[in-house]
C-alpha cells in the first residue's frame, strides 16, 4: 500500500507552469526525498481496514496530508527555526537555493494540500470534513501553535503540563488527525472516530518521545537529519534524560497496545503491527 502511495506521489508532485528557473525542481525536492510517510500509512491503513476500495481514491488525501506535513518540515529547518542544513538525507531548500525558496516552497505545499483534499475523488460531504479536520489540526489550533511554542520558549523550561501541551499540539494532533481522517473516508460513525481519534494523540506523544531520543541518541547519518540540536528544546529528553524518555516511550506503547482493545480486531492488529514496525528498542 505505501508502495502505492510512493507511486502516486512521484506521479502527482506539484508543479507550475512558469519561466522560473528551479521553483518545480525546489517544489517536489524535500517532498520526494522520502521520508517515513507515517501519517499516510496511518490513514491509508484505517481505510484499508473500513472501507478497502476507497483506499485508491483516499491516496489524493494521504498526499495532501503529507504535503501539509513537508510543509512543516521544510520551514521547521529555516534559520530563523531550526536552523537545519539537511533533511530526510538532502540538504535543504534553504541551503540549495535560498532562504526565499524554502519559504514559498513551504507555503505551496499547504495550499497544495487543501487542494487535493478538494479535488479528491470523494463525496463533497466527506471533503469538507477532511478539509476541516487538516485546517484545525494542521493549523492554529495544532501544529502552529505548537511550533511557535516550541520557538518561543527556547531557553525557558515549561512546566510538565505545559510541555504536554506544546507536543500535543506540534506533532500528536496532525497524527491524530491521520487516523481521524481515515476514519471519516471509511465512513466509521462518531464514537468510533472518536476513539480513534484519541489513540492518535497518544500515538502522537510517542512519536514525539522517540524523535527527541533520536536527536540525543542517533548520528545524523542514521537520522537523515542534524542531531544533537534539542539541547534548548523543551524535549522530552532534556525533561526525563535519556533514560526517563525511553521508559515513557515503552510505558506509551504498553498502553497503546491496550487500547487497541477498543478498535475493530482487524483495524488493532494493524495498527499494533505498525506500532511495532516504527518504535522498536
Ligand atoms: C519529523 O517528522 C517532525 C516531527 C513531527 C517529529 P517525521 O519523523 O515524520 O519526518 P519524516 O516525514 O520521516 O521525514
Ligand atoms: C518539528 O519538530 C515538528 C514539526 C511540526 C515540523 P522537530 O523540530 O523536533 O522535528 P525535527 O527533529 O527537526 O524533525
Ligand atoms: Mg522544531
Ligand atoms: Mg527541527
Ligand atoms: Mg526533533
Amino acid at each position: 500500500m505505501i508502495e502505492d502511495f510512493e507511486k502516486f506521489l512521484k506521479n502527482n508532485l506539484p508543479q507550475v507552469d512558469s519561466f522560473h528557473p528551479d521553483f518545480n525542481q525546489a517544489l517536489g525536492e524535500i517532498l520526494d526525498a522520502g521520508g517515513k510517510r507515517f501519517r499516510p500509512l496511518l490513514l491509508l491503513s484505517v481505510v484499508q481496514n473500513t472501507a478497502p476500495l476507497l483506499v485508491k481514491n483516499a491516496m489524493h488525501v494521504a498526499l495532501g496530508v503529507e504535503m501539509l506535513h513537508t510543509y512543516s518540515l521544510v520551514h521547521d529547518d529555516l534559520p530563523s527555526m531550526d536552523d537545519a542544513s539537511f533533511r530526510r538525507g538532502h540538504p535543504t531548500l534553504h541551503v540549495t537555493y535560498d532562504e526565499v525558496t524554502a519559504i514559498l516552497v513551504g507555503d505551496a505545499l499547504n495550499t497544495h494540500a487543501f487542494y487535493m483534499l478538494a479535488n479528491a475523488p470523494l463525496s463533497d460531504e466527506v471533503k469538507v470534513k477532511l478539509i476541516s479536520i487538516l485546517a484545525r489540526d494542521g493549523g492554529i489550533s495544532g501544529m502552529i501553535i505548537g511550533q511557535a511554542i516550541d520557538c518561543k520558549f527556547e531557553n525557558k523550561k515549561l512546566t510538565l503540563e505545559q510541555l504536554k501541551f506544546l507536543h500535543v499540539n506540534k506533532t500528536a494532533k496532525l497524527i491524530a488527525a491521520s487516523l481521524l481522517m481515515g476514519a471519516v473516508i471509511g465512513g466509521l460513525d462518531e464514537i468510533k472516530q472518536k476513539v480513534i481519534y484519541d489513540f492518535g494523540l497518544k500515538l502522537g506523544l510517542l512519536f514525539q518521545v522517540q524523535d527527541d531520543i533520536i536527536d540525543a541518541t542517533q548520528s545524523s547519518d542514521e537520522a537523515g537529519k542534524p542531531t544533537g540540536n534539542d539541547e534548548h528544546k523543551n524535549s522530552f529528553v532534556n525533561l526525563l534524560g535519556v533514560d526517563g524518555a525511553s521508559r515513557e516511550k515503552s510505558r506509551l506503547i504498553k498502553e497503546l497496545n491496550n487500547d487497541t482493545s477498543k478498535l475493530d480486531g482487524n483495524l488493532a492488529k494493524v495498527l499494533q503491527k505498525i506500532i511495532s514496525d516504527y518504535f522498536k528498542g
